[in-house]
């Protein structure tokens, strides 16, 4: 890029001009709005590099001018909308260059278009509030993407964004059908004008590498009026955990696509949680039949509980449907830093293998696994129709995961390190012939090293720097984890 030096104070003053709010290091509101959207606390401490300004467009207008203000002046944007980047880096830079970030949080418009089962939502919304907005529109409505209520639409939906709905309809990336962005020239596209190619790239190939995405239009699904969810925790006193483990991962993958059950795995137990496209009645046959269900779950008709969609996406979170709207965590999620990686399995864990993981691995304070189905949509959509690969022949998705209070005295050291060990003791059992192993951009972890691309992308990687090369030619957009441009053949 350019070898000329960058120009805060030009950067300032040309924002000013405009009109548009600006806060500066230094100044009393600037930590209340950096800090108001950082979802991991571990990066609340004054430590890393943070943002020389805090920017705050209220239009698509002002996007446009913060992006031109920042190229003209070499000071690189980084765009937040939701703040749960892993490692923070909508906020802060490890490398520590000097950049402005661009908060996405007042552009959250949902527009819902019940004739054509349409919406509009702009990056700036959460989850919850797009969720919201269907429910407000139809009861019979409802979009698959995360589960986390407060996680940022314009993140989530440049990475993939998996939820309960996946196996019967897909990633949100899935769904998308246009979308706007603004690249590096301050100009606003369209999926026509943006090209194919960067159309395809903006959906899942992550987000800040391309530009900034000002909302996106997605196709909602049918859901039915009544919906079933359970939550049935196994107690591992007597090895029941390891053998409903054992027997969820043969299961799970090949249930009906309307049935999703997750499994969240610690040293003295595992909890499943379900959400089912249906009734209680069509769904405990599903699960107790003997030959290719879970008896083990020992589900009744009083562990199931029926209600509308838009009640299970709150049932899930343990909150209320009013409480969709809220744009803060819990307290417990504000005040615990985590550290997470991701793997996907390809083929059964053996049984001996899992009681060594329940029984030596996860014994560690706050060691959580992770487990989410596959099949269904998620196997019927080729691997590169998107730049999210991970599709037919995975047999779910394990998040390794471990958190700790923020003033915790170790920092959150030893979680950090059982999360790097735990990764190492998974390496031969999500190894699959020569599938390399993959990870999930939306989890990003800088611990991958420096063959982060293939491992989140496979063999779209490569369309993706051709991506980069045509919408941002001089990098403008970037990371530590961003799409490089394509290396020049020699
Ligand atoms: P944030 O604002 O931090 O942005 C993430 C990245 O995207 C950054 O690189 C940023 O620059 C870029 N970006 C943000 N807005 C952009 C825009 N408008 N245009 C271009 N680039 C933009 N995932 C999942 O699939 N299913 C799930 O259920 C969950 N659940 C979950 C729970 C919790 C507690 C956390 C912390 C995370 C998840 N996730 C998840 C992961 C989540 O999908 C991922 O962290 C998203 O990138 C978050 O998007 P935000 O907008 O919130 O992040």
């Amino acid at each position: 890029s350019s070898s000329q030096a960058a120009s805060p104070a030009g950067f300032l003053q040309c924002l000013t001009k405009a009109n548009i709010s600006v806060f500066e290091q230094g100044e009393d509101l600037f930590n209340t709005q950096l800090d108001k959207y950082i979802r991991n606390p571990k990066f609340l401490a004054n430590t890393t590099g943070r943002p020389l300004y805090v920017v705050m467009p209220a239009n698509a207008h002002h996007v446009q001018i913060a992006v031109r203000c920042g190229s003209l002046n070499r000071v690189p944007l980084r765009v937040r909308s939701g703040g749960h980047d892993y490692e923070g880096l909508s906020y802060r830079s490890v490398d520590n260059e000097g950049f402005a970030m661009l908060d996405m949080s007042e552009l959250r418009t949902v527009v819902v278009d019940n004739q054509t089962s349409t919406a509009w939502v702009e990056s700036g919304a959460t989850l919850g509030e797009l969720y919201y907005a269907i429910s407000k529109a139809s009861n019979l409505l409802g979009f698959p993407a995360g589960v986390c209520l407060t996680v940022g639409v314009g993140g989530h939906f440049s990475g993939g964004g998996f939820g309960t709905l996946m196996r019967k309809h897909g990633l949100a990336v899935d769904n998308v059908i246009d979308a706007e962005l603004v690249d590096a020239n301050g100009t606003l596209l369209n999926k026509t004008t943006m090209g194919g190619d960067v159309f395809w790239a903006i959906r899942g190939g992550g987000g800040g590498s391309f530009g900034v995405v000002l909302r996106w239009q997605v196709r909602l699904v049918t859901v039915p009026a009544t919906v079933s969810v359970f939550k049935v925790s196994v107690s591992n006193s007597q090895g029941a955990a390891v053998h409903a483990v054992t027997k969820w991962q043969k299961v799970a993958p090949a249930l009906p696509d309307e049935l999703y059950i997750r499994a969240l795995v610690q040293s003295d137990m595992a909890v499943f949680r379900a959400v089912f496209l249906g009734t209680c009645d069509a769904l405990l046959p599903l699960v107790m039949s003997r030959s290719d269900g879970i008896a083990e779950l020992n589900l009744s008709r009083s562990n199931c509980k029926e209600m509308s969609w838009i009640e299970s996406v709150a049932y899930v979170n343990n909150a209320t449907v009013e409480d969709l709207t809220k744009r803060t965590t819990s307290e417990f999620d504000s005040s615990h830093g985590f550290k997470a990686t991701t793997d996907y399995v390809r083929r059964a864990i053996r049984r001996e293998v899992w009681a060594k993981i329940f029984y030596k691995q996860l014994r560690q304070p706050n060691a959580q696994v992770i487990l989410v189905p596959y099949g269904g949509k998620m196997s019927n959509v080729p691997e590169d129709a998107t730049p999210y690969p991970h599709r037919a022949g995975v047999q779910y998705s394990m998040q390794l995961y471990n958190y700790w209070p923020v003033d915790s005295a170790d920092s959150g050291a030893m979680g950090t390190k059982w999360v790097r060990d735990m990764y190492a003791f998974m390496a031969p059992y999500v190894r699959s012939g020569s599938e390399p192993r993959g990870a999930y951009f939306n989890c990003r972890d800088l611990d991958l090293g420096p063959d982060w691309g293939p491992k989140y992308f496979k063999g779209n990687y490569e369309r993706l720097t051709k991506a980069k090369a045509e919408i941002d030619p001089h990098n403008y957009f970037r990371n530590e984890q961003s799409i490089p441009l394509p290396k020049r053949a020699s």
